[in-house]
């Protein structure tokens, strides 16, 4: 079965009352079959990690997510976080390959699949971006772009430590979502692409999210999808009440 996986994203902010909020979701009654990861800032991962608690015989389990990290596992790289680092944070998700590492920090595909693997090597799991901007989708570029991006997974013997994340780059902070249909045509490229590179089983298991704008109205359609397993949400997981109305779609739709 497919795991519906919800992300709240907070980037460089932190959630007035963060603690609260952890506390919050770390309680919250969801369906077994639903992962919550928070993606906090470097700083805050310690804490995060202690609020959270990480209770196995939950299934319901919140997990604390890096946003990022480096290629390499030590050396003269000031104000860089290697792999290890997470790892004696016991942190269990980084995020890689968002759109605006891409765009501001300038990852390719060179640096984003030394990353993968670093953290694959350690048994961490990855979030992995991938999208499109506005213009390369205006010139029907699209699904090349995906294609050319996801190609670097083919390095990889198997996906089981990978949540995919199909985020639009027009999408992201626009409050111009992809409406259910354009996002399910993707993931369902995605998943085929899977199916093709990987196995059907592969295939199943690969939870494949949508970010970019979600927010409490829009994430029900996204999520009816079948080929949609939850949401990476940025500015609507700053809040608790919006990122918990969100989670509850998978609930009570
Ligand atoms: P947004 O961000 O929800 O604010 O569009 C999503 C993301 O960047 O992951």
């Amino acid at each position: 079965m497919t795991k519906n996986v919800f992300i709240a994203n907070w980037k460089m902010n932190l959630p007035s009352g963060f603690e609260f909020y952890l506390e919050s979701l770390s309680k919250l009654t969801v369906s077994s079959n639903t992962t919550i990861i928070i993606a906090v800032p470097f700083p805050y991962l310690y804490q995060a990690n202690k609020i959270v608690t990480h209770d196995t015989t939950r299934s319901d389990e919140v997990m604390i997510a890096a946003q990022n990290i480096h290629t390499k596992l030590k050396g003269a790289y000031t104000g860089e976080v290697s792999i290890d680092m997470l790892k004696d944070l016991d942190i269990q998700y980084v995020i890689i390959g968002h759109s605006e590492r891409r765009q501001y920090f300038y990852e390719d595909n060179t640096i984003i699949v030394k990353k993968i693997e670093q953290a694959t090597n350690k048994n961490i799991n990855v979030i992995f971006c991938i999208g499109e901007t506005s213009d390369e989708r205006q010139k029907n570029k699209t699904f090349d772009i995906l294609t050319d991006q996801l190609g670097i997974l083919k390095r990889f013997e198997n996906l089981d430590r990978i949540i995919i994340a199909y985020e639009p780059v027009w999408a992201i902070g626009t409050g111009v979502t992809a409406t259910s249909s354009q996002a399910q045509e993707v993931h369902s490229f995605i998943r085929r692409w899977i199916m093709n590179n990987f196995d059907n089983n592969t295939a199943e298991t690969t939870s494949i999210i949508y970010g970019g704008s979600v927010n409490e109205e829009n994430i029900y359609d996204l999520v009816k999808q079948p080929d949609i397993n939850g949401g990476l949400v940025g500015g609507a997981s700053l809040s608790l009440q919006k990122f918990t109305n969100i989670i509850n779609s998978v609930v009570d739709p």
